[in-house]
C-alpha cells in the first residue's frame, strides 16, 4: 500500500545556531548535531530544498499541473519545460501557456532556451519580472529543432559562446541562474568537466547533468562517470541525471556520483509516485510499497481535472490522452481500453471511462482475491 508521509521541515537561521555560542559545550555540539539534521538537501541562491528528488524539464509534459503533481510526491524543485528565448517564438500562445506559472507553488524554475547571449538575457529579464524565481539554461537539449539554431546542446562545441550567455544572463538578472547540460558533444569530446567550471566562473547557481553526449540522443545508458568528475571539479550543487528509474538506482548514482540531488525526468511519466518511493528510500531508508490501484484512479483523475482547468476543454481533453496511455502502459488490459480512450471528445466522458476502467480493474483483482 502506498502511504504520503508527512515531514516536518525545521528551520534553524545562523542567529539560532550562533547565538548559543555562550553557552556549555554539551548544548552547543547538540545544536550542531541538530542543524546538521535540519540541512537542507541543497540549496540554489536563498531557496532551500527539503529533497533530493527534482523533476527534469520536458518539453510537452512538465506544464504547471505535472509540476504541482510531481511536488506531492515529493519533488523539491520542478523545472518548466523550455521557452525560446527567440521574441518571436516567446510570444506564442504555447509558450504563453509554458509561462504560465502564476500562482503556482514555488520555487517557480523556468527554463529558457536560445543562442545569442542578449536574446537569452532579455528571457531571463523578462521571466523574473513575471514571477520566475530561478532561470535555468538549456543545454542539454539534442532536438534537431533547437540544435539547427545551435542552441540547447548544441552549444556546448562552442566553449566561448557558453561563456558568454552565461555571463550575461546571470548579469541581467537579480535571481540565481541555473544550468542543465549534456556530459559532452560527443564520446570523443566529452568537455562537461570544462563547462561546469566556465558555468561556475559564470556566477551559475546549479548544475544538472544528463549522463549522455549529443551525439548519444537517448541512447544506450547513462554514464555517471563524468558526472562524478564535475562533481570533483566544481562547489556548487550537481544534479545527477540520466536513467534514474527507481529508489535503488537513485541512491546507487547519488553515492556513485556524489552528487547533491537525482533529476528524474522519463520514470515519471505516468508514474510520478516514483518520486516519493526515490525521496522516501533516500530519507529513509525503507522501501515503500507499491501504490494501490484505489490510489492510482486518485491520481488519475485529480491530474485529469488539472488538465482541464489548466488548458480548457479542448486541449485538456488532448493532453488526458498523452498522460493516460502514460498511466495505463503497463497494463495489459490498458491498449484496449487506451484505443477508446483517444476518441473520447470530452472531459465528462473521459472522467466516466477512467473512472469505469478502474472499477473493473478492481472488481477483477477483488474476484481473484
Ligand atoms: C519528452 C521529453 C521532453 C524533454 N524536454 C526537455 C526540455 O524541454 N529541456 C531539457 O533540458 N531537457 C528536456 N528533456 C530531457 C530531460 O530533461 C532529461 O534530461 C532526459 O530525459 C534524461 O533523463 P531521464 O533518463 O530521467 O528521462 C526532455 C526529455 C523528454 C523525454
Amino acid at each position: 500500500m502506498f502511504k504520503i508521509a508527512t515531514f516536518c521541515t525545521l528551520t534553524v537561521s545562523t542567529e539560532q545556531v550562533l547565538y548559543p555560542l555562550v553557552i556549555n559545550a554539551g548544548k552547543l555540539n547538540k545544536l550542531k548535531e541538530f542543524s546538521a539534521l535540519n540541512k537542507p538537501a541543497f540549496q540554489i541562491g536563498t531557496h532551500q530544498f527539503d529533497s533530493k528528488v527534482i523533476l527534469a524539464p520536458m518539453a510537452g509534459v512538465t506544464d504547471r499541473p505535472f509540476r504541482e503533481l510531481c511536488r506531492k510526491f515529493g519533488v523539491s524543485l520542478a523545472v518548466s519545460e523550455m521557452v525560446s528565448a527567440n521574441p518571436k517564438v516567446r510570444d506564442t500562445a504555447k509558450s504563453q501557456l509554458r509561462l504560465n506559472y502564476r500562482g503556482e507553488s514555488g520555487p517557480r524554475a523556468i527554463q529558457i532556451a536560445g543562442s545569442e547571449p542578449k536574446l537569452l538575457a532579455e528571457a531571463a529579464l523578462i521571466n523574473q519580472r513575471d514571477g520566475a524565481q530561478i532561470i535555468d539554461i538549456n543545454m542539454g537539449c539534442p532536438a534537431k529543432k533547437v540544435c539547427k539554431k545551435a542552441a540547447g546542446s548544441a552549444l556546448l562545441k562552442n566553449e566561448l559562446l557558453v561563456e558568454q550567455i552565461l555571463k550575461t544572463t546571470v548579469n541581467a538578472v537579480d535571481i540565481p541562474v541555473t544550468l542543465k547540460i549534456r556530459t559532452g558533444w560527443s564520446k570523443s569530446n566529452r568537455n562537461g568537466v570544462t563547462i561546469a567550471k566556465i558555468a561556475q566562473d559564470c556566477g551559475i547557481q546549479a548544475l544538472a547533468v544528463h549522463g549522455r553526449t549529443r551525439e548519444c540522443g537517448f541512447h544506450g545508458e547513462a554514464e555517471y562517470d563524468t558526472i562524478a568528475a564535475i562533481k570533483q571539479a566544481v562547489t556548487i550543487p550537481v544534479f545527477a541525471n540520466g536513467d534514474i528509474t527507481s529508489a535503488k538506482k537513485a541512491k546507487y548514482v547519488l553515492s556513485y556520483t556524489q552528487a547533491d540531488a537525482v533529476m528524474v525526468g522519463r520514470a515519471a511519466l505516468g508514474r510520478p509516485w516514483v518520486c516519493k518511493e526515490i525521496d522516501q528510500f533516500l530519507q529513509t531508508g525503507h522501501i515503500i510499497g507499491k501504490i494501490s490501484p484505489q490510489e492510482v484512479v486518485g491520481v488519475v483523475i485529480a491530474h485529469l481535472k488539472s488538465l482541464y482547468s489548466f488548458y480548457g476543454e479542448y486541449m485538456g481533453v488532448r493532453f488526458a490522452r498523452k498522460h493516460v496511455n502514460w498511466y495505463l502502459k503497463d497494463q495489459p488490459s490498458g491498449i484496449k481500453f487506451r484505443k477508446i480512450f483517444n476518441q473520447l471528445e470530452s472531459s465528462d466522458s473521459q472522467l466516466a471511462s477512467v473512472r469505469n476502467y478502474f472499477e473493473l480493474l478492481l472488481n477483477g483483482e477483488e474476484k481473484t482475491a
